[in-house]
């Protein structure tokens, strides 16, 4: 007869499978003591209180999660913490100041690019990422390459209207 076995405690194991992650987030370097299962998502909003980053689907579907890393966009949702050792991280919170707005932030406002505003900070994360890459050039390319960043709100006309304005220049070609 097999006996039942008590259930066991990982906590203790948790604790000691911390690891210690250096890491620049929006020009801060941080040195923190993390679990390797910590998203970066959740690295962001939980640990360092930065909750411009938004959850939406925690799936890698929507892009409302979307930070820079080293420039480049990514999704915080599909990565983890501990990947990103020894990178800087870019959130909404790093783009611009409220008195004084990155280009695309008053691109937004211009062009009447949210509503609910919840996938905004991914939109514009996302469209700085797209024209560090310099791979659009024209109006469909951005729409195509902005596809992984869903607006439950419909704005996408705004939104691909702002970023063509700062993107030409103010010509909206
Ligand atoms: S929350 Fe990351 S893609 Fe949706
Ligand atoms: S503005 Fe509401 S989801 Fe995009």
């Amino acid at each position: 007869m097999q006996i039942p076995s008590a259930p066991v405690d990982h906590s203790a194991d948790r604790t000691a499978e911390k690891r210690e992650l250096f890491i620049t987030v929006n020009g801060k370097d941080q040195v923190l003591l993390v679990d390797p299962w910590v998203s970066l998502l959740d690295l962001l909003r939980e640990h360092l209180d930065l909750t411009g980053t938004k959850k939406g689907c925690d799936h890698g579907q929507c892009g409302a999660c979307t930070v820079l890393c080293d420039g480049k966009r990514i999704l915080s949702c599909m990565t983890l913490a501990v990947m990103k050792n020894g990178s800087a991280i870019t959130t909404i919170e790093g783009v611009g100041e409220p008195a004084a707005l990155h280009p695309l932030q008053q691109a937004f406002i211009d062009h009447d690019a949210f509503q609910c505003g919840y996938c905004t900070p991914g939109q514009i994360c996302s469209a700085i990422g797209l024209m560090n890459e310099g791979k659009a050039r024209t109006r469909e390319d951005v729409k195509e390459l902005m596809s992984g960043n869903l607006c439950r709100c419909g704005a996408n006309i705004g939104i691909i209207d702002a970023i063509m304005e700062v993107k030409t220049g103010g010509s909206n070609e």
